[in-house]
């Protein structure tokens, strides 16, 4: 059976309490499906709960409670009626130095409770340019998923954002998009035996190039960073993405 495509607002540390509210009275209003999943800046979660898409959050701790100031676990965020947690995003990994070994720790975390996880990867700019992209994207699966069973995997979706394509206008082509997610999909299969693992692709996805991206055959859905922000933009990619 065909799975439905997604649609994943990553929102980051942006709006202020105004904004958001500006934000969520036009998305209450248009948004009508649970392929759509929207991760606000964590304080904000709690007024973006209980609507007509699932709520995400853009990271999470790796034990349940604790001494560990500013961190959220999973067990917290499931309590909230959270369905799914961004980790290993490539911001977190230059700008808090988290490493695939961190992330992995992360990954079980939050599989253990129940949360769906989205896993980036992707390679630089200079990691591009010298063909090394799947052999970083290799590792970063690897390690970042080491130790996962079946059923863990089940729960798990791969968001392949070349970092030099986050926030930056540029894309690869989509030829090259499609070729990657088949060697991501080849690698889960050969490393864990688990076939057609779902992978998003995130960086620079926008309402004017989404219904070329939207072309790519073994694509999973998007994930979308600054066109997110704009609600008129973002209803744009749900309405050439999602059948609402
Ligand atoms: P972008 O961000 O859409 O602004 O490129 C994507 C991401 O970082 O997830």
């Amino acid at each position: 059976m065909k799975k439905n495509k997604i649609v994943v607002a990553n929102l980051k540390m942006n709006m202020d309490l105004a904004e958001v509210s500006n934000y969520l009275r036009v998305i209450n209003k248009t948004i009508n499906s649970k392929d759509v999943i929207i991760c606000p800046t964590s304080i904000f979660i709690p007024y973006f709960l209980k609507h007509n898409y699932q709520v995400g959050i853009q990271n999470t701790y790796y034990n349940d409670f604790g001494a560990y100031t500013g961190e959220v676990s999973p067990l917290q965020a499931k309590s909230m009626g959270i369905d799914l947690t961004i980790l290993g995003h490539s911001e977190r990994r230059l700008h808090l130095n988290e490493t695939n070994e961190l992330i992995n720790l992360k990954v079980i975390e939050a599989l253990k409770h129940d949360l769906k996880v989205i896993l980036c990867i992707g390679e630089t700019a200079e990691e591009y340019a010298a063909k090394n992209t799947n052999d970083i994207l290799k590792l970063q699966i690897s390690k970042s998923l080491n130790n996962l069973d079946q059923e863990m995997l089940k729960k798990v979706i791969i968001a392949y954002e070349p970092i030099w394509a986050i926030g930056t206008n540029l894309t690869p082509t989509n030829s090259e998009i499609e070729t990657t997610i088949s060697s991501i999909k080849m690698m889960i299969k050969e490393q864990f035996n688990f076939d057609d693992m779902p992978v998003i692709y995130g960086g620079s996805v926008n309402d004017k190039n989404i219904n070329e991206l939207n072309t790519i055959k073994n694509i999973a859905g998007y994930l979308v960073g600054g066109a997110s922000l704009s609600p008129d933009k973002f209803l744009k990619i749900i309405e050439v993405v999602v059948n609402q």
